[in-house]
């Protein structure tokens, strides 16, 4: 056979399995209504963050019926979040997530509201040496949390009808364990198994499920020069998951260094895991989020 010939075989295979593969997928996964009449819950909006992002993006793009539900800690913020926006579309409450008994009065309280989101976005992130650091509090916010603001909004999630969705916020960091950083990336590890676990437990309801996975973007999370922006993109990625009619599962985004979120997740799954050690931590890529003290 040619090579002209065997080059045609190929790329007419790829093409065939490209479309066959669309196919199956369409019907392994039919498009999802989309609401737009009701209320988003977004946790963790706090000025600078991408929660207040979320909160913007909201309001600038959907109708006037979809409205938001932010969680902050401080008056403080509630207050700049009004002053920001000017929207009745807009309402603020000060909630702790990790507060079992105050975020299942908070879901008592929506009684008479039309839930059709929730984005899981409160988070913390540690550095340390896994010897020195507190590491259930990370997991209380990260992890514990949302499987907490799941349980209690699910009834309001499936009152509102197929189509309702959740965005739980991940990292990249799940996916990349760097030196010091063993806590916060077990805690976006474990919040990428649960939304799998998530996603196909709710199907039968049509609540939809997906993960943002960004790499590193600037807010008071991330303050260091390779903190780039991309802020948005991981805002649009989250309204994606919200109202798009054929949300994904998983959305790396922003970048690592240089590389996209999406090239470093592909990158992760094919390497063998010594080289990627090797790239880790023999390559040392600068820490974003250096020890506030020497450990
Ligand atoms: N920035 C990045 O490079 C990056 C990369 C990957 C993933 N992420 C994830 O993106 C999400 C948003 O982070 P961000 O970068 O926007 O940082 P951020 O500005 O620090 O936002 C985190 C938000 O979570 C809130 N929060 C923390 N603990 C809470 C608690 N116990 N109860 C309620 N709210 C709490 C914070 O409230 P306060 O302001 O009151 O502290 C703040 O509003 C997080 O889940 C983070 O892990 C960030």
């Amino acid at each position: 056979m040619s090579l002209l010939r065997r080059l045609y075989s190929a790329v007419t295979g790829v093409v065939l399995i490209a479309i066959v593969g669309s196919f199956l997928a369409s019907v392994i996964h039919p498009a999802v209504p989309v609401l737009n009449t009701g209320t988003v819950v977004v946790t963790g909006c706090s000025p600078g963050g991408l929660g207040f992002q979320i909160v913007k993006d909201i309001l600038d793009s959907q109708p006037k019926e979809v409205l938001v539900l932010c969680t902050v800690r401080k008056d403080a913020d509630s207050k700049a979040l009004a002053d920001e926006f000017k929207s009745d579309r807009l309402k603020s409450v000060l909630l702790d997530v990790t507060d079992a008994p105050a975020v299942k009065k908070f879901g008592e309280k929506l009684e008479n509201t039309r839930i059709i989101g929730l984005v899981n976005n409160a988070g913390v992130s540690v550095h340390s040496k896994l010897e020195s650091i507190d590491y259930r509090s990370t997991f209380e916010v990260n992890f514990f949390a949302v499987l907490e603001m799941v349980k209690t909004l699910l009834p309001h999630l499936r009152k509102a009808g197929p189509g309702s969705r959740i965005v739980n916020i991940g990292s990249m960091a799940g996916t990349f364990v760097r030196p010091g950083t063993i806590v916060y990336s077990s805690s976006k590890r474990a919040l990428e198994a649960a939304t799998d676990g998530m996603r196909v437990e709710l199907a039968p309801d049509s609540i939809s499920v997906s993960i943002v996975q960004p790499g590193f973007f600037r807010t008071k999370m991330c303050t260091a020069p390779q903190c780039g922006g991309g802020i948005e993109e991981v805002s649009e990625a989250v309204l994606h998951g919200l109202f798009a009619s054929r949300p994904r599962t998983r959305y790396p985004v922003a970048t690592i260094g240089a590389m996209s979120a999406f090239a470093g997740s592909k990158l992760a799954a094919a390497l063998p895991d010594r080289l990627l050690d090797f790239a880790i931590t023999v390559l040392k890529p600068k820490d974003v989020n250096p020890p506030k003290e020497k450990q």
